[in-house]
């Protein structure tokens, strides 16, 4: 099949479904999960696991009209310096409850703008964790930073607090694609934001690039992806625009006419894959990108990749803790959810309980599709006997499941082998692989096509 056969065929397969950071998904989280409920989770968790810590902050100074993230506007730094020490205390709840000496492995800022944090709540905050948890000495500390925002004094302090890794919001580099979304952000910026970090020996840089993003053409994007380049960052992830309307309202700002057609947004995932790797980055999992001595690639060449939230990462951690307004933890028994309401995230905080509003227990079947998909993100091959012998079921599980694959499978796009190892083409792995994990996602057929959930595949 030649390429042009092959964007034809794939792009009549394109259809609504997840991106897969989390099995459930997010929409099938429940509400009346309260903090005591919470507690008997957190209590169980056994004293030598690894923790990963999540702590979210949702604020921005400027909404960018295709953000999907939870946020909120606030030009004043009054609100944020309030919840960092909502946040302050959040933590200290939350030692409360799981006692002393947890380990924590891994640290991420996300938000919103966590970069709006200054210095000296940045260090408020790690200090109570470090008070908290035992940070170990190889702990990945994150923060993902808009560099419309970004001081060298605060990543100074980042950095003088261990902050190792971050990831800069770039998304595009074209003016008119920048205007369009309300986000105006020069070259040099991004390119002082590199600088400022270097400064601090902070050489885990990630770059977030969006493609579908209004007015883009092959032409920009290539531009776009020359200067990211010139910049050489560690990593980048190469995300489609999730356009949700219906979600998300500030979308609306968007004329539909400006937004590129599926068959351009192909062309401009290919256009921008195929520069990254003649620039010598390698692609890991559908979105993302790295240098060949990067610890990404590692993890992938040595099958310890995994998938959540926060996208492809090498965070092993055994559960995920969530802090902050709106963030989801991971814990054995399943998912949990802080309020996304800062009223209700306030008062439960003030009222010395943790803020968690919802959960999802998951069932051993959860467990058991939630490995194949994790499998098929992060690898595009699941053999389905190794993991129904590791669950403990019996191989004809997925029978029903495998019937889906068969059109991929006449089109040569995915090969059912006789050990029944389900592997997806190389050419069609950043487009088919969503696809192909919706086909093990029990919960996707009994969702009302009416009411759509999820941005397109492609
Ligand atoms: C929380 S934001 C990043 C940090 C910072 N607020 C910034 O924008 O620079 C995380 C990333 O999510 C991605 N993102 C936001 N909205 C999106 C959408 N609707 N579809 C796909 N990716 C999106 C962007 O690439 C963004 O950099
Ligand atoms: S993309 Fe980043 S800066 Fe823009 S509104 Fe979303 S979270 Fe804020």
């Amino acid at each position: 099949m030649n390429n042009c056969q092959l964007k034809d065929r794939i792009l009549r397969y394109d259809r609504m479904v997840p991106r897969y950071t989390s099995y459930p998904t997010a929409p099938h989280f429940r509400p009346g999960f309260d903090h005591k409920a919470y507690a008997d989770w957190l209590t169980a968790i056994p004293q030598e696991s690894r923790l990963s810590l999540y702590l979210h902050v949702p604020f921005c100074p400027k909404m960018c009209w295709y953000c999907g993230c939870h946020t909120k506007i606030t030009r004043r730094y009054a609100p944020v310096e309030d919840y960092a020490h909502l946040l302050i205390r959040e933590i200290e709840i939350l030692g409360g409850v799981l006692g002393s000496s947890r380990k924590a492995t891994n640290i991420h800022f996300g938000g919103g703008s966590p970069g709006m944090l200054r210095a000296r709540d940045f260090s408020l905050i790690m200090e109570t964790l470090a008070k908290t948890f035992t940070i170990t000495s190889d702990a990945e500390i994150a923060l993902e930073i808009d560099p419309r925002e970004i001081t060298e004094n605060r990543i100074k302090a980042y950095a003088d607090h261990g902050l190792n890794r971050a990831s800069i919001g770039v998304q595009d580099f074209n003016d008119e694609t920048l205007k369009a979304v309300n986000r105006e952000q020069p070259f040099e910026l991004t390119q002082k934001t590199v600088e400022m970090l270097r400064n601090q020996d902070i050489e885990g840089i990630n770059f977030d690039l969006l493609y579908g993003l209004p007015y883009q053409t092959v032409k920009t994007m290539e531009e776009t992806i020359e200067k990211s380049v010139s910049l050489s960052p560690s990593r980048f992830a190469l995300f489609g625009y999730a356009h949700v309307p219906w979600m998300k309202k500030h979308m609306r700002l968007i004329p539909d006419q400006s937004l590129p057609q599926k068959e351009i947004r192909y062309d401009l995932f290919e256009k921008g894959s195929n520069l990254l790797q003649e620039a010598g980055y390698l692609p890991v999992g559908i979105d993302h990108f790295a240098r060949p001595d990067d610890e990404l690639i590692k993890a992938y060449k040595n099958k310890t990749l995994r998938r959540n939230f926060q996208g492809y990462t090498t965070d092993n951690a055994d559960v995920m803790l969530g802090l902050g307004a709106s963030s989801i933890g991971k814990l054995t028994g399943g998912y949990v959810q802080n309020s996304p309401d800062m009223p209700v995230y306030t008062q439960a905080i003030l009222d010395g309980h943790l803020p968690t509003v919802k959960s999802c227990a998951i069932t051993a079947e959860d467990r058991l599709r939630a490995d194949v998909i994790e499998q098929i993100m992060c690898f595009f091959e699941v053999n389905l006997p190794e993991i129904c012998k590791k669950h403990g079921v019996p191989t004809e599980t997925f029978t029903a499941d495998l019937d889906k694959l068969t059109p991929w499978i006449e089109d040569g796009l995915v090969t059912l082998s006789d050990e029944q190892t389900i592997t997806i083409a190389e050419n069609a792995r950043p487009t088919l692989t969503r696809l192909v994990s919706a086909a093990f996602d029990a919960y996707l057929p009994a969702q009302d096509p009416a009411t759509p959930r999820h941005a397109r595949a492609i």
